[in-house]
């Protein structure tokens, strides 16, 4: 990336974190900063085709992720434009690489990897991307599946990955199946979409999995609740 940026004192805010505008050169006046937030935004700003409030979602998702779990080989399913699997990589190089999975390659992928990788080129040929459904995968116990917004059972499927290769997980849910409401006394006392994901909490630490359960901000978006888990017992420092 080349050219000045303006001082962080001049720079607006976002204003809309949840905002779907695309990112584009106008909009790296919002991010002037040196700190690995903003050069990751303004490397995106050149890909011109991601919607604001996917950067903001992807980021603070993998910032949540690599403050428990490092290294692994990266499994991001339901993946998308695969940002999450890229910025998880720029946060930690002790992944070998990465793995986005998806049934369609949409044309973003390829130019936020592009974007990405003219700034840091260490990311050159470690992102690979399946054409495929998400179940397919068997990712190895010491790798990491992740995905964020994996529709109604997708999430769930991606948490069955997990279960059946007994690896560290970590979904963002997107929108819940109300017909998969549970059934259990405490659905009258919460909101369906808290239920369904709390039924999911409690299938993973049936599964034998520790789960440590976050939330993104909700003015990037509702859908905000962070579940992470890792197989055995928990353990002192990162899992
Ligand atoms: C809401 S998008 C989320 C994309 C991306 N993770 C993001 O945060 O922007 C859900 C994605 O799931 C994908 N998808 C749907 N069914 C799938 C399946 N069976 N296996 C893999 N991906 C699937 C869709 O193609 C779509 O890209």
């Amino acid at each position: 990336m080349s050219g000045p940026h303006p001082s962080p004192n001049d720079a607006p805010r976002p204003r809309k974190l949840s905002s779907r505008n695309v990112l584009n050169h106008r909009s790296k006046r919002l991010f002037p900063g040196d700190t690995l937030k903003h050069r990751i935004a303004r490397a995106l700003c050149d890909a011109g085709c991601l919607p604001r409030k996917e950067f903001f979602e992807a980021w603070e998702t993998a910032k949540r992720v690599r403050r428990r779990m490092r290294g692994g080989h990266i499994y991001d399913l339901a993946a998308g434009h695969g940002l999450l699997a890229a910025i998880l990589l720029i946060l930690d190089n002790s992944s070998p690489g990465a793995t986005c999975v998806d049934l369609v390659r949409p044309p973003s992928q390829a130019k936020v990897l592009a974007a990405l990788t003219s700034v840091w080129p260490r990311l050159a040929g470690r992102i690979s991307f399946i054409e495929g459904d998400l179940s397919d995968v068997s990712p190895a116990p010491e790798d990491l599946v992740v995905s964020v917004h994996a529709c109604r059972d997708l999430s769930d499927r991606v948490l069955e990955v997990a279960v059946r290769s007994q690896c560290r997980v970590a979904v963002l849910p997107c929108c819940h199946d109300l017909k998969r409401t549970p059934s259990g006394p405490y659905r009258s006392w919460m909101d369906p979409t808290l239920a369904i994901d709390v039924a999911r909490v409690v299938r993973m630490e049936q599964a034998g999995f520790t789960v440590t359960a976050q939330q993104i901000p909700d003015a990037i978006t509702p859908k905000n609740r962070l579940l992470l888990a890792t197989p055995g017992p928990m353990t002192e420092g990162l899992q």
